[in-house]
């Protein structure tokens, strides 16, 4: 059983919890996730570790309640208990000397992209932070993203902060504009870092994706996650989810991500609740 010490609203369905879990926090790195149960009986929740504190033991999780499996999470009360924390899982991110990165981040893809930020940061890496949300209301954590960043261009959908449009635009210009990256980061809904990745392959600029891919046990046995790199199947859970953005067949992502939407949603309608 593992402790809920602190849980904030950061936006709507928008939570951060920080939970109590020593083994995991000690080992865990950027790119590691975890995979979480809120009851003996509930589904896995794979869920990006977006820091960890080894002194303290515990592992903050930032978490959009999308469905029922984490609305039951993010519903238990400070001082409860979450039933399994299994991690850290996946390949931790190779984090190389980079001079300039440009880091294309969307909704809740900033929980993931925090930990890369603060690990190539400590590398000495100059970041320039591209922060996009469908409204002003969704940009979360943008003090931590400005902490981590030399820049941070803000984008809404609606232009109800920062420039109105999509990440891809600004990213567009900067690199139209012939200033230099040594690689580019894009986290997000699947479709947004499918854009990203087209823009950067346009010039030439190697690009990390995470891959948010629908998982079951997270260590490689089922076959859930896989996805097609150059065309060769991976498994996301294992071999990712980091990989190269370029080399990703996002289409088939898409596909396997909505295998389950009918269930999803009798889920949501049985229990009189909407899906986000
Ligand atoms: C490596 C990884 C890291 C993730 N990190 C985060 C994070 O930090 N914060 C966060 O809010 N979400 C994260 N997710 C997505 C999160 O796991 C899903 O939103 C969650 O499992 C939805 O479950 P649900 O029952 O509430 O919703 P459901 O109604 O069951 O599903 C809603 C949508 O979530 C996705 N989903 C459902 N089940 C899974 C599953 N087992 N694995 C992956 N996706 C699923 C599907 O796209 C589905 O359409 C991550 C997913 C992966 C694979
Ligand atoms: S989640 Fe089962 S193989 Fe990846």
């Amino acid at each position: 059983m593992f402790k809920v010490l602190e849980k904030d609203l950061l936006a709507e369905n928008i939570y951060r919890m920080v939970v109590e879990a020593p083994l995991v926090a000690e080992k865990a790195k950027a790119g590691n996730f975890v995979i979480v149960r809120v009851s003996d009986v509930g589904e896995r929740i794979p869920l990006t570790i977006c820091d960890n504190d080894p002194e303290r033991g515990t592992l903050t999780l930032i978490i959009q309640a999308v469905g029922k499996s984490t609305r039951d999470l993010v519903n238990i009360p400070v001082g409860d208990y979450v039933k399994d924390v299994l991690g850290p899982l996946g390949t931790a991110t190779e984090i190389k000397d980079m001079g300039r990165i440009i880091a294309v981040m969307g909704g809740i893809g900033v929980a993931p992209m925090l930990p890369l930020l603060r690990a190539y940061r400590k590398k000495g890496a100059e970041i320039i932070s591209i922060l996009g949300a469908r409204t002003k209301d969704l940009l979360i954590l943008q003090d931590e993203v400005r902490s981590l960043s030399d820049e941070v261009i803000l984008v809404t959908d609606d232009g109800s902060e920062g420039m109105k449009g999509l990440v891809t635009d600004p990213l567009r210009q900067r690199l139209e504009s012939g200033e230099h990256f040594d690689m580019a980061i894009a986290i997000g809904p699947a479709r947004m870092m499918q854009a990203a990745s087209k823009v950067t392959k346009e010039f030439n600029l190697p690009t990390l994706v995470s891959l948010n891919s629908i998982m079951i046990d997270g260590t490689g046995m089922c076959g859930g996650c896989r996805v097609s790199i150059n065309g060769e199947t991976k498994f996301a859970c294992v071999d990712g989810p980091d990989f190269d953005g370029h080399a990703v067949n996002f289409d088939e992502l898409v596909v396997r991500q909505g295998y389950y939407r009918d269930e999803e949603d009798h889920v949501c309608r049985t229990l009189g609740e909407e899906r986000v």
